[in-house]
């Protein structure tokens, strides 16, 4: 396979040597794409060593070769690593100022960032928005690991490890999650600009590269992509943690980001599914071109998902919804009187949605059902013996238990995870970002509809 490897300028451009190592060991051709920062941490023979390759930066070495053009075209995989905050931005605005930007605009083969940052820049309005725009457009941008920074501080925001980034690579290319730019045929920009009769290249490449190939070129090389294995399907998913007013000020809420949810939205949608995401309280921002709407109560998340259960294929029960409500939402602030006793709050019991899904499913059989279980095990049950019984309790068909506890907590980037089957099939366990359990997760959805 041909890859290109484009080195951000960022301390981790370090461990993207050792990626480098398992891509020729795997008996990979990697050429490498440092910017300009990244020779400030790595220098240009490193690469030239590892890879065998010649290594460069500028549209304007080798001119006679149009490397510009040419080695994104033949390019099978591009990976960026480490993906800075600069080099995401530059890639979501589409310049074109050096030769991996250049790279980036031509390829159509899956395109992988590997984030690695501080956790403010991370978490950045302006991050999350390039995020979510090159995941929009097809580009898998991995969530980076937690743990410590380059400073004294910790956070999400971390390179993950050369050897995690290289299986979520390779498995997310045998399951076909990472895929193809979209193209001409699927109403990318170049199709577009082209029926229009306008350049597909816009300005901002043009001016910088001064070598831009024309709209007849790009959409001429673009291969037809390839439909993904959920084509076709249908998907629900269902993410975030409820909450359950007290007061027009106060709510009962969980701890639960939506992050795991949002990941299987992206995941689906990845694999060609038509995904809609019912959201409850989110930490994270809705990918673009996902379609979506947003609850608040576990009633609300109820009503929505029984409606639109009825019309899926799959049903994904990502969100963690409250088990019980306040009895009785006052109009106004509950306030704190001295004369009067300290309130006692009562709880009645929500619906239990996931079962309700499971009641209402025709005798065909669809849809798929997926459940989730948070379990930490205690003194009278493992979280295996939790999750069997919960998976018979609840009547769905998978169930992903989640292990919380060890560090592995609500809101983190990394997550372990054990798909159980009704069908009784042996448990799977996952461990890594959740984006790659996610696309465990999607896997195993389709191994299950293909029988
Ligand atoms: N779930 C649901 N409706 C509820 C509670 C949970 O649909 N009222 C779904 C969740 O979305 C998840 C699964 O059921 O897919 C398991 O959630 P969990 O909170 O672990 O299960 P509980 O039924 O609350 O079990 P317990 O509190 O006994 O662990």
């Amino acid at each position: 396979m041909r890859i290109i490897l484009g080195v951000g300028g960022g301390i981790a451009a370090y461990k993207s040597a050792s990626l480098l190592r398992l891509f020729k060991e795997a008996g990979h051709d990697v050429t490498v794409m440092p910017t300009d920062a990244a020779e400030k941490f790595v220098g240009r023979a490193t690469w030239e060593a590892l890879s065998g390759n010649p290594v460069s930066n500028s549209v304007f070495d080798d001119v006679e070769s149009v490397n510009h053009v040419r080695l994104g075209q033949e390019a099978d995989l591009v990976v960026v690593c480490p993906a800075t905050a600069d080099l995401l931005a530059r890639a979501a605005a589409g310049l074109a100022g050096d030769l991996l930007t250049n790279t980036l605009l031509v390829a159509t083969a899956p395109v992988v960032f590997v984030p690695a940052m501080h956790t403010e820049m991370w978490q950045h309005p302006a991050t999350v928005a390039n995020v979510a725009t090159l995941r929009s457009r097809g580009s898998t941008v991995m969530d980076p690991a937690v743990g410590r920074l380059t400073g004294k501080d910790t956070g999400p925001g971390r390179l993950p490890e050369p050897a995690e980034i290289y299986a979520f690579i390779t498995s997310g290319l045998a399951d076909g999650t990472l895929k193809q730019r979209p193209t001409a045929a699927s109403g990318s920009a170049a199709s577009l600009a082209t029926q229009q009769g306008t350049s597909a290249v816009s300005a901002p490449d043009a001016a910088a590269s001064g070598f831009a190939p024309d709209a007849a070129e790009v959409v001429s090389n673009v291969p037809a992509a390839e439909p993904g294995p959920l084509a076709g399907k249908r998907v629900l998913i269902t993410a975030g943690g409820t909450r359950e007013p007290l007061d027009p000020v106060r709510f009962l809420g969980n701890r639960s980001s939506g992050k795991q949810g949002v990941a299987l939205a992206r995941a689906a949608a990845a694999a060609g599914a038509e995904v809609e995401l019912i959201a409850a309280h989110l930490e994270v921002a809705i990918p673009d071109g996902i379609k979506s709407s947003t609850v608040e109560t576990a009633l609300d998340l109820r009503e929505a998902t029984l409606e639109a259960a009825a019309r899926a294929d799959v049903v994904i029960m990502a969100a963690a919804v409250a088990d019980f409500r306040p009895s009785e939402v006052t109009d106004s602030k509950i306030k704190k009187r001295d004369d009067d006793e300290d309130p006692v709050i009562t709880l009645v019991r929500n619906p239990d949605i996931l079962v309700e899904i499971v009641q209402q499913r025709g005798a065909a059989g669809t849809p798929l059902i997926i459940g989730f279980a948070a379990e930490t095990g205690d003194d009278r049950g493992d979280v295996l013996d939790y999750a069997r019984s919960k998976l018979e309790r609840k009547g769905c068909d998978l169930l992903v238990l989640n292990r919380v506890g060890r560090d592995l907590v609500f809101g983190q980037d990394d997550t372990e995870i054990t798909v159980l089957a009704r069908s009784g099939a042996e448990p799977q366990t996952h461990r890594g970002s959740k984006d790659s359990a996610a696309a465990a997760v999607i896997k195993r959805i389709v191994a299950e509809l293909s029988g």
